[in-house]
């Protein structure tokens, strides 16, 4: 099994409307501060969700799953996001919508199993003989070309490394000078190259240069202590998702197949069950070892009432495995029919036998008061300024539709006072942006008033 060249597959997503949402907002015993942390209000599902996240830290939620039920906008999917915040990045989130099971390329399952692998997390601690220290030299030495012609070509590298034990020059291959390249290495960065793979890993800038750049984004390192040349604790997150791609991936050095490989943009090569019992058994052993570590993560599956039956069937089943995430479902519907049944009519559109596992958590509509809270953070977030009499306006039309048409209506309104010569926007522009576009209700109202104009 490959772990080396494993790279992470964890999916990055900026989900701009709910950019706000920093975590969950709760004091340190678990209360909900009415609002803290980009959420406002919805007190007792936040509660809740912070004792599914100290279950989660605790390790003691694998294999259990968390529904959240509630109306349209009321943060059912904010709050997940919030979990996710707060189990920071350590643990693996991986969020996926009901619907995205159905591909016409992949099996519902192996959608469903794919994502439920990248929601566990493994900790590899590996004793390697590295070499580390603050770079003081990375000069590379050029020879003629052996090939003849003109051009130069690198021969090796000399790179001083400095401990606060000493300092060791070493002379290394060319193929190293490569990954120091890569990894944008330059002198003044704290470094270490593994012995046998010779993999660099740059692991942030020396804290001697800490007042050099200010403003950059940059981490800074404390000058390695000891040995140049040492054995050293590394420790890899990787997810079981990670450790499938990177075994089933034709990859290799430089030879012809994967140069061809990179030509012709090879097809998503497969994984199959078999490679998957494969890997958990090579992962068990090293965690009978005490290599590795499980980290049970959290699949978040938005609108779970797209699953059908067939899908929910497995889920059931992967649930009860051994190695298995936590699962955190969310819906909006009340009774609806199960998908893929004829007949069957079920709370949430999810089988009792699975919701007979569920906790579930409940969500409330808001108050006029929260509202403008809500649209008074959003507003914050995109950049916008609004008076006060705008912002009460938007709390009472809020409760007469929902809190999301008022929020999407923020970026017109903006729009309409730059028209109209203002920088903040004003109760005019409400009602002028209200009255060119409709919200769900209003417009349910006027197809069921106007059915015959309609076509059917
Ligand atoms: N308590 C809250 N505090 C701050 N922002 C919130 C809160 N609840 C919802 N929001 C924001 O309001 C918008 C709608 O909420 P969200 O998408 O979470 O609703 P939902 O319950 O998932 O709705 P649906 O059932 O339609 O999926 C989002 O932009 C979200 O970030
Ligand atoms: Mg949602």
């Amino acid at each position: 099994m490959k772990i080396e060249e494993v790279k992470s597959t964890a999916k990055t997503q900026r989900i701009s409307a709910h950019t706000h949402i920093k975590g969950l907002g709760l004091d340190e015993n678990g209360s909900a501060i009415q609002s803290a942390a980009g959420l406002v209000g919805q007190e007792m599902a936040r509660e809740a969700a912070g004792i599914v996240v100290d279950m989660i830290k605790s390790k003691r939620m694998a294999g259990r799953a968390v529904l959240l039920a509630g109306p349209p906008g009321t943060g059912k999917t904010a709050i997940a996001l919030a979990i996710a915040q707060e189990l920071g990045n350590k643990v693996p989130f991986c969020p996926m919508v009901g619907s995205e099971v159905y591909s016409s390329e992949i099996k519902k399952t192996e959608v469903l199993m794919e994502n439920f692998r990248r929601a566990i997390g493994l900790r590899i601690k590996e004793t390697k003989e590295v070499y580390e220290g603050e770079v003081t030299e990375l000069s590379p030495v050029e020879t003629e070309n052996p090939m003849g012609g003109y051009g130069k070509t690198v021969s090796h590298v000399v790179l001083g490394l400095k401990t606060s034990k000493g300092t060791k020059q070493l002379k290394l291959d060319p193929s190293i000078y490569e990954s120091l390249q890569k990894e944008k290495v330059e002198a003044g960065d704290v470094i270490y190259i593994e012995a046998n793979s010779g993999a660099v890993k740059r692991q942030g800038r020396s804290d001697n240069f800490a007042t050099e750049f200010d403003l950059e984004a940059e981490e800074y390192v404390p000058l390695p202590k000891g040995d140049v040349h040492k054995k050293k604790e590394v420790i890899q997150d990787v997810t079981l998702h990670d450790l499938d791609v990177a075994n089933a991936k034709p990859q290799g050095g430089q030879d012809i197949m994967s140069m061809m490989g990179q030509l012709m943009k090879p097809k998503k090569t497969e994984i199959t069950d078999k490679l998957r019992k494969e890997i958990n058994k090579v992962v068990n052993k090293y965690i009978d070892q005490g290599i590795a570590e499980l980290v049970p993560g959290v699949l978040f599956i938005d609108e779970v009432h797209m699953l059908d039956i067939e899908t929910f069937t497995y889920l059931h089943r992967a649930l009860e495995s051994a190695i298995a995430p936590i699962v955190i479902f969310a819906t909006n519907r009340g009774r609806c029919e199960i998908r893929g049944t004829e007949d069957i009519i079920s709370p949430h559109g999810i089988p009792l036998d699975l919701l007979d596992r569920l906790l579930i958590i409940r969500t409330l509509p808001y108050s006029r008061q929260e509202i403008e809270q809500i649209v008074k953070l959003r507003a914050v977030t995109e950049g916008l300024q609004i008076d006060d009499e705008a912002l009460s306006s938007l709390g009472e039309l809020g409760t007469k539709t929902t809190l999301r048409y008022v929020v999407q209506l923020l970026t017109p309104a903006a729009l309409a006072a730059k028209v109209n010569e203002r920088t903040s926007i004003k109760k005019e522009d409400i009602e002028e942006v209200n009255a060119l576009f409709l919200d769900a209700k209003s417009s349910a109202k006027i197809l069921s008033q106007n059915q015959d104009k309609f076509m059917k």
